[in-house]
């Protein structure tokens, strides 16, 4: 496929369904994912991989860091919360370790740094025909979520990149005109 319409084609999945990605197509990925700009080559990108068994064990330690974070939330709420990693067949926690003071490379470079990393990874995932979901949401901003992880309390969350075969097409997206974006700068003389 021409690589731009591979660009225009990627859409959220929500009927993600095995198989995951095997280790070579997750190679090419992660290749593709520290391929991205990153001022001052600091790497600020991590990822996890959560699979098989670990999704269920990861899906309680959302849940337990809801009940935390809201101790009054209702069991069902936090039985729906624990489910949540079982919608996917692998996971990518995408995290980045952001240095404050780097000259020149300011904490916000080093986030989107690890943005443009996530975006490959989605493409990559993408041009190797599998579905992907970027999510986030209150976990990904949780110290209980972070530490369960093995992240610092300052490491970032960037996104919880679900994976897997493509069960059902996404819908097409609503029509988007670059040129609704887009104006050509005039100096003001
Ligand atoms: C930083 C970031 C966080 C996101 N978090 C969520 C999320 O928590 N839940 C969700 O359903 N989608 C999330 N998304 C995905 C967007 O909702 C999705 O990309 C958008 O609806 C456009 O759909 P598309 O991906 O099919 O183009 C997130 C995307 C980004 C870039």
């Amino acid at each position: 496929m021409d690589p731009i319409r591979m660009i225009e084609t990627r859409r959220s999945v929500s009927n993600l369904v095995e198989p995951a990605p095997g280790p070579e197509a997750l190679a090419r990925a992660f290749q593709a994912a520290v391929s991205a700009p990153d001022h001052k080559r600091l790497r600020p990108w991590r990822f996890l991989v959560i699979e098989g068994e670990a999704r269920a064990r990861f899906g309680q330690l959302v849940a337990d860091a809801l009940k935390q974070r809201e101790p009054g939330a209702p069991v069902e709420v936090l039985q729906k919360e624990s489910q949540k990693p079982l919608r996917a067949p692998l996971i990518i926690v995408v995290a980045a370790t952001i240095q404050p003071d780097v000259p020149g490379a300011p904490p916000v470079e080093q986030t989107l740094a690890a943005g443009a990393a996530t975006q490959n990874l989605l493409l990559a995932l993408h041009a190797q025909g599998y579905g992907t979901a970027w999510k986030t949401g209150p976990a990904a901003y949780c110290p209980v979520v972070k530490a369960g992880l093995g992240l610092k309390p300052d490491d970032q969350i960037i996104g919880f990149v679900y994976t897997g075969s493509i069960g059902a097409p996404p819908a097409a997206a609503p029509p988007l005109a670059h040129r609704d974006f887009v104006t050509r700068w005039t100096p003001a003389r």
